[in-house]
């Protein structure tokens, strides 16, 4: 009688555990789920009230099939009230689905379409609704700057160690363009009689001569190449450099090695480049546009070490555009939360950036490798503290080098092949020289391996051709 007493009662413990167990578990579960899209709303569905139409509204646009060639906006150009489809290069139809049959392959701008599907596939997670009174006014949490999103920036520096933030002021830009010239004005002399030289390393991103040529004045000119002044006594430098590099993709440092220089890192993720450790400049720019792919949303940010240079910098930001929209910084609030959760996630940003690209650069490498008539930049693995583990190459560009002298305009050599890239010139380098993107759709990018192949065939032809003489 006791022994049975005993057993029941044992019994009812394991059953009172086991339910409590359950019960923790489904807590943990919600936990879990509501930590993994921190924007849900704590109110139901059912208890939705003005979102709806235009939740309605961004499913049904969102809904209508482009044949995985386009895609349509919600303030897309209207066909009987429907936004019709925005197509990708080479590709027409109202619903996208007819191949123009001679269309060149468009690789020139660095367009980061590449993470499109990311957030097809997690369109979940990439739903931001705003209200009608949403951040009206000028100011918001801290003058022109969300505070939380300045938080969650830092907090993503961290998590992926590509950067040093503590002890630096941080300021936000239309995009990082916007924060290129504001950095050059603040790290120039005032009422000079010798402006500042504003340099950079051949190749070069363009648009820090372009840029600063369009405002040379009296504290600051553009004055070309490093190589130019390496071995001279004029000292008044601001030296953009950037690392990895845009067209190459090497990790660079200064060259000058003066005390005025930008750090454009605004490919310093582990998409496109392993992440040896984090980087220090007193002042460096970052861009959303390579981070989430959010080009659009014109987004980026700088770190600055000094208060004299910040404050120049902020001066600079309130004349030229009162800073930031706070409707980007709304949404880009969302993208660095999404991030930051799912790292390490089999919805890690990272992982799938670097896998495409990955891919990308190993089926373009094998068409050039093919032949003698290109070469590419040479890239070796390398280890990444963010992935853990020694990584191959996958750079945002393709540095194309035309091997044959008369094939001495190489960006005229592909256009003729049908193939648009930007060439070598525009980088302060030779025509020998082309860029190559493969941050675009993969429609670009197979377009490209299609147009290639003969180029590269046709070249063999000519060395079979001289070997067989
Ligand atoms: C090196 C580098 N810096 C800055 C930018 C500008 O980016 P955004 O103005 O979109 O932030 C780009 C864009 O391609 C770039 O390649
Ligand atoms: C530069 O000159 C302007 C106009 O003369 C003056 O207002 C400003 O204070 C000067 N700046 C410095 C740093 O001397
Ligand atoms: C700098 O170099 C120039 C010639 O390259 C020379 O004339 C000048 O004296 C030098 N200045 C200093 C301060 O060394
Ligand atoms: C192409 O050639 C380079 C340089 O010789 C080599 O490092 C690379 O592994 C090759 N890649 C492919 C895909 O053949
Ligand atoms: C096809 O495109 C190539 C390169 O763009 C051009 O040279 C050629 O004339 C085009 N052919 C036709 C039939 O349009
Ligand atoms: C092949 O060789 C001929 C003669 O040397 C040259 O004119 C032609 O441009 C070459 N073609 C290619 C595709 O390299």
């Amino acid at each position: 009688m006791r022994e049975q007493l005993t057993r029941e009662t044992t019994a009812n413990v394991y059953l009172v555990l086991f339910s409590l167990s359950v019960l923790l578990n489904i807590f943990l579960l919600c936990q879990h789920f509501s930590f993994h899209s921190p924007s849900r709303p704590s109110s139901t569905i059912s208890e939705l009230s003005w979102t709806r139409r235009a939740a309605a509204e961004a499913e049904a646009v969102a809904a209508i099939s482009c044949s995985g060639h386009g895609r349509a906006y919600v303030d897309g150009v209207l066909d009987n009230w429907r936004p019709t489809c925005e197509c990708n290069t080479c590709y027409i139809g109202s619903d996208c689905s007819v191949l123009l049959s001679n269309c060149s392959a468009d690789v020139d701008s660095g367009d980061p379409l590449f993470l499109e599907p990311y957030w097809m596939q997690h369109a979940a997670k990439g739903a931001v609704v705003l209200s009608g009174w949403h951040r009206m006014s000028y100011s918001t949490t801290d003058h022109f700057k969300s505070l939380e999103l300045e938080n969650h920036i830092r907090l993503l520096h961290a998590a992926v160690g590509n950067a040093i933030t503590d002890g630096k002021y941080l300021v936000f830009g239309t995009g990082s363009t916007q924060l290129i010239n504001a950095l050059v004005y603040a790290l120039s002399p005032e009422n000079t009689s010798s402006p500042a030289s504003v340099v950079a390393t051949v190749p070069y991103y363009p648009m820090y001569k372009e840029q600063t040529e369009l405002f040379n004045g009296r504290d600051y000119e553009w004055e070309g190449a490093t190589a130019k002044w390496r071995n001279s006594n004029k000292t008044n430098f601001v030296e953009f450099v950037t690392s990895p590099n845009n067209p190459d993709c090497l990790l660079c440092d200064s060259v000058l090695g003066g005390s005025s220089v930008i750090y454009d890192h605004a490919y310093y993720w582990p998409h496109f480049t392993a992440i040896p450790e984090p980087a220090d400049g007193d002042a460096m720019i970052f861009t959303v546009s390579k981070l989430s792919g959010h080009a659009g949303s014109r987004f980026g940010w700088a770190f600055i070490k000094d208060e004299n240079v910040y404050n120049k910098v902020s001066n600079y930001l309130q004349y030229n555009s009162m800073g930031a929209s706070r409707d980007t910084q709304s949404r880009i609030f969302n993208y660095v939360k999404v991030i930051l959760a799912e790292i390490g996630s089999n919805a890690d940003i990272f992982e799938f950036g670097f896998n495409k690209l990955r891919k990308r650069w190993q089926r373009l490498q094998a068409l050039v490798n093919s032949s003698s008539r290109f070469s590419l930049q040479q890239l070796s693995p390398q280890y990444c503290t963010y992935f853990k583990k020694i990584r191959d190459p996958s750079p945002a560009y393709a540095w194309l080098k035309c091997e044959n002298e008369e094939d001495a305009d190489c960006a005229e050599v592909l256009m003729k092949g049908g193939i648009i890239s930007r060439g070598g010139t525009k980088f302060g380098s030779s025509t020998q020289y082309t860029r190559l993107s493969l941050l675009k759709t993969d429609d670009n990018f197979e377009m490209l391996l299609q147009k290639f192949k003969p180029l590269v065939a046709s070249s063999d032809e000519n060395t079979s051709e001289i070997s067989s003489f």
